[in-house]
Formats: C-alpha cells, structure tokens, sequence
C-alpha cells in the first residue's frame, strides 16, 4: 500500500525517477489511531502584539477596576518559540515556516528547501503520504511564503510561478499528476491565470486554474460560491477544493465587506469538510481514514505590523482570536484525538506598549480607527494634488483615522507622505495613531524576539518551554507519527526543481519586507 503512495508521488513528477525499497518505506503512521492537527501561525505576532489587543479588549469590554481580562490565547499558552533562521538572527516568513514545515533550518528567502537548494520534505506531505486529509488556510495569498513552505519547494520565495504549480502538483513535464493538498482556502489567484487575463500576475501563459478545474479540483472565487459550500458541507467528497477569493491577499479585517470569507469562516468550512471527508490519497482507500493535517495563518497581522498600523495590526489579531475560537471548539468536540498548536514564525515591528517620556500607553486611541493605513494611502493616490490636504485634513484624519483634533504639523507630515510614495504614506498614517496611542516600533522589518507557544488539546502536554521552531516542526510531524518517515521522503526529494525558469531575484534577501 505504502509503494502505492511513492508511486503515486512519483507520477505527479514531484520524485526522482527511483523511490525506497519496500523495506524503508514510511510505516509510522500505519496502525495509528484517528489523529487530528490544526496548526496555527499568527504570522508576525510578538507577546507586545498580544499585549496589545488583551488591553484594547480589558478596555472595551471590564467594567473599571477589574484587571484580569485575558484571551483565549492566553489560557493556552506553554511556552515561547525561539526563531532564527539558518543564516540570520531575523528570520523571514519563509525561513520561519520552513523550520515548521521541515523542521529544519533553512536561509531567508527559501521554500520548503533546506539547505543548498535540495528540497525537504514537509509535514503536509508526510501527512498526505501517510493517508491522513490536509489543508492549508490563510488570508494572504496562498502562494506566499508560509503557505508555500508546507508544499512546494523552491529556492525564492518570489517564484510564485512555480509555487502555484507545485501547491496544485502540476509539474512542468505535464506528468498526469494529481493533487497534494486537499484544500486550499486564500487569496491569491493571480499565479493561477494565464499572462493575458486581467487579474494574472504570472510571468508566462499557463492556465492552472482551467488545468485543476479540468483534473476534478472544485474551484470557488466568490462568497456565494463559498455558502453554498456550508450547505452541502455534510455531503459526500467534496475535495479537493481551491478557494481563492481574491486576485492578491484578502482585505484587512479593518477594511473588509461581507464579499470575502473571514478567516474564522475559512477555519470553521476547512475543519467541517476535512473531518467529515476521508483523505482522498489513493493509498487510504483502503484503510481507514487517520483524520487530518490543517494549517491556519493569520498573515495579514505581519503586514500591518510592517506598516507600523496598529489599528490594521488589531483587528487582525482579533480575527485570529476568533479563529482560535473555533478551532477551539472543535478540539473540545474531539477531545480524544486533536491537537490545536498556535504560535508565530517571527516577531514583526519591533512593536512596544510604551513611548517616552511617560509610563502610560492610550488602547482607546484605536478605536475609532476604521480604515488600514494601506488603503487610507492606496485612496489618497488616487486623489489629484490640489484636493489632497483637504482630504487628510477633514476626511481621513477625523473620519478614517479618529483624530479629531489634528494638528497642522500631523496634517502636513500625512501629506508629505501621500505625496512621495506609498510605503512612507503607510508608516506616516501608522505613526500619527501610534504617537497618540503611545506605541512605539523600532523596524518596518522582522525583530529576532521570541514569540509566544500555545497549545491545547491531546498531546499539548508534550510541548512547553522555551523551544526551537525547528524543535516545534519535529513535534508536529512526531504528533502525526510521521516523524519517521520525513528523511526518507526528503531524499527522495532530492531532484525535485526548485528553480523557476527565467526568474530574476529583484530584492535583496537580507531585507526583504516580509
Ligand atoms: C469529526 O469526525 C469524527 C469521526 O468521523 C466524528 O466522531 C466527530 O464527531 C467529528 N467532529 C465534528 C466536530 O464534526
Ligand atoms: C486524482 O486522485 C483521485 C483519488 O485517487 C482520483 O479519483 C482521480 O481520478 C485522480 N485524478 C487524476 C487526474 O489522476
Ligand atoms: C471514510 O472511510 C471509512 C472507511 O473506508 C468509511 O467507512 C467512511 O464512510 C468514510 N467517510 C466518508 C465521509 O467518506
Ligand atoms: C485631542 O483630543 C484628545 C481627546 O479629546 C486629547 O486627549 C488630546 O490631547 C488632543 N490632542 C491634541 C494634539 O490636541
Ligand atoms: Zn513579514
């Protein structure tokens, strides 16, 4: 059964053109019980982060004097997660991700590759090997970084291209192929459509999207599409699916209409549809379904963070906790065999609670902050020069941004901004809430701190202390019983294509935004 598997593997064109003796192939899982994982990355989330959102909501919500509002997160937490990568004490989002998904460290920049460009096997695909179900969940694109880094492999993060042909196993030799990952629920649909189409972003005119549709991949672009999913959720198979609800990233939480999914109703589809569907590997047909294998990331709180928004950054964070929320009751549903994991890949902002000269900082200010830096800025682009201090000074200053009582020198510096580009615009909207919040951040990049572990559910026990990411990915894969199988994968591997033809590498990898 298991050399069915490698043979399979071997038929997307993901293999080198031999695979183990039935002697070495992956058993570790064979036997095992039902085990379900769900695996949270709350992508660019410090303690200060959580800090932040648990006093916004003491604020808004305990009556005066009562001190001891915490999260959900909170109650879980048992440990902290140390986070370099292999070249630096700052890891990047790849890096950071590949050192869950693998459990090794890799450089900045690289994707589910671990060191000179060899690709490493990751836990998804050891999961999928070993029969169990598997998804991938995030609000950013879902050929970005940490999606990215638990089933593709390449040696740039920025070759999107080939990401989104490895993530859906179509590889360049047009093997007959078939998919890996059972769902995928995101944004990011431009790496799918053909150069020529308006929302593409690909460099080259390959339709993946009309290839999946065509190998049998249930594909949704809208919220309609994505209810009418909810409906038939008890129904027989319905996977594999590819949900993606947006050309690039989804909206801000801060920013969005009812027209995209949240990322709880991602969460709350993805566990309903892979808990009730078998694994459609072709090796658990005949095997009992062992459950399944799910990644959630909250990405969208790192750009914030990047952009030094903390109104954009909280609302994100509050997304995540409802998230939380319903994973959380899943667990408690299947107390027997599921773990729920959170923690982040890296701190981002160098964000802190506190401002010279005073020891005080002002949560309310974020109140009536209704709109993300980002699309306060991407509006002000659009209006001509003229009518710009106008609008900063009576539309986005007190109708956007709460402050009512701006002053000239605010105005102007907002203005300045808008004007020269669109990255100083962000940070300049992010300062003037966090001067008055008294927020402080030392970086529009990663930090190397420590972030926070949490985990609940069977097995969370294992885990607690200060651990390594590295240490957190090998846990996973052991918690799957895959852990055995993940060398044996990786070397078959070995000859997996991590190079994308004709990519150019246009930033500089030590400094790269995300
Ligand atoms: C998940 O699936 C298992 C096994 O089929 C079932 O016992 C359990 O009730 C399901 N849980 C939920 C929350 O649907
Ligand atoms: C993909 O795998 C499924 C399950 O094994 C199978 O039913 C389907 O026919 C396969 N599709 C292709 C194009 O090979
Ligand atoms: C999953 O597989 C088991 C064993 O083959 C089968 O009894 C069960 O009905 C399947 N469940 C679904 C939802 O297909
Ligand atoms: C603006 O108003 C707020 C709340 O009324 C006040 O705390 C703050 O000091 C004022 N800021 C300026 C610059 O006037
Ligand atoms: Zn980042």
């Amino acid at each position: 059964m298991a050399h069915g598997l490698w043979q399979h593997l071997l038929h997307l064109g993901l293999l080198a053109t031999h695979w183990p003796t039935s002697a070495s192939q992956p058993t570790a899982a064979q036997g095992a019980s039902r085990r379900n994982l769900i695996f949270m990355i709350s992508d660019g989330f410090g303690q200060a982060s959580e800090g932040l959102a648990r006093a916004y909501m003491e604020e808004q919500t305990s009556p005066q004097g009562q001190h001891s509002w915490a999260s959900l997160l909170d109650d879980m937490l048992v440990g902290t997660t140390r986070t370099r990568s292999a070249n630096t004490w700052v890891t990047d989002s790849a890096a950071g991700a590949t050192a869950f998904a693998c459990g090794r460290k890799s450089p900045n920049g690289a994707i589910g590759v671990a060191h000179e460009g060899a690709a490493c096997a990751t836990v998804l695909e050891a999961a999928k090997m070993a029969g169990y179900a598997t998804g991938l969940v995030t609000t950013a694109r879902i050929t970005h970084a940490t999606p990215a880094a638990f089933a593709a492999h390449a040696r740039d993060r920025d070759m999107e291209d080939l990401i989104a042909r490895q993530m859906l196993r179509l590889m360049p030799e047009g093997s007959p192929g078939n998919h890996s990952v059972d769902l995928m629920f995101g944004g990011g649909r431009c790496h799918f459509l053909p150069q020529g189409n308006a929302d593409s972003c690909r460099m080259d005119g390959e339709d993946l999207w009309q290839q999946a549709e065509a190998r049998g991949v249930k594909t949704l672009t809208t919220r309609q599409q994505f209810d009418a999913l909810a409906a038939d959720a008890a129904q027989a198979e319905q996977l594999p699916l590819l949900g993606l609800f947006a050309k690039s990233h989804l909206a801000y939480s801060i920013d969005r209409d009812a027209s995209q999914p949240t990322l709880s109703e991602m969460a709350s589809k993805a566990l309903a549809l892979l808990n009730h569907t078998n694994s459609s590997s072709p090796s658990s047909s005949s095997s009992a379904t062992r459950g399944f294998f799910l990644m959630i990331e909250g990405a969208r709180i790192d750009m914030a963070a990047h952009d030094n928004d903390p109104a954009a950054h909280l609302h994100e964070i509050l997304e995540y906790w409802r998230t939380v929320r319903v994973v959380r009751d899943f667990v408690e549903q299947n107390p027997e065999d599921t773990l729920l994991v959170s923690t982040s890949d890296h701190e981002t902002g160098g964000l802190t609670l506190g401002r010279d000269p005073e020891y005080l900082w002002h949560p309310q200010v974020l109140h009536p902050v209704s709109r993300s830096a980002e699309r306060i800025c991407g509006e002000l682009r659009q209006t001509d020069e003229d009518a710009l201090a106008h609008n900063v000074r009576h539309m986005v200053l007190p109708k956007h941004m709460g402050v009512g009582n701006a002053t000239e020198a605010e105005v102007a510096a907002v203005v300045r901004a808008a004007a020269e580009e669109q990255r100083k615009c962000r940070r300049m909207v992010g300062e003037v809430v966090s001067a008055r919040a008294r927020l402080g951040w030392t970086t529009g990049g990663h930090t190397g701190a420590d972030v926070g572990l949490y985990a609940f559910g069977s097995g969370s026990d294992r885990l607690h202390g200060c651990v390594d990411n590295t240490q957190v990915g090998r846990f996973l894969a052991e918690y799957l019983g895959v852990d055995g199988s993940m060398d044996e994968l990786t070397r078959a591997l070995a000859h997996v294509v991590t190079e994308q033809p004709g990519f150019e590498r246009t930033v500089d990898r030590r400094m790269h935004v995300h």
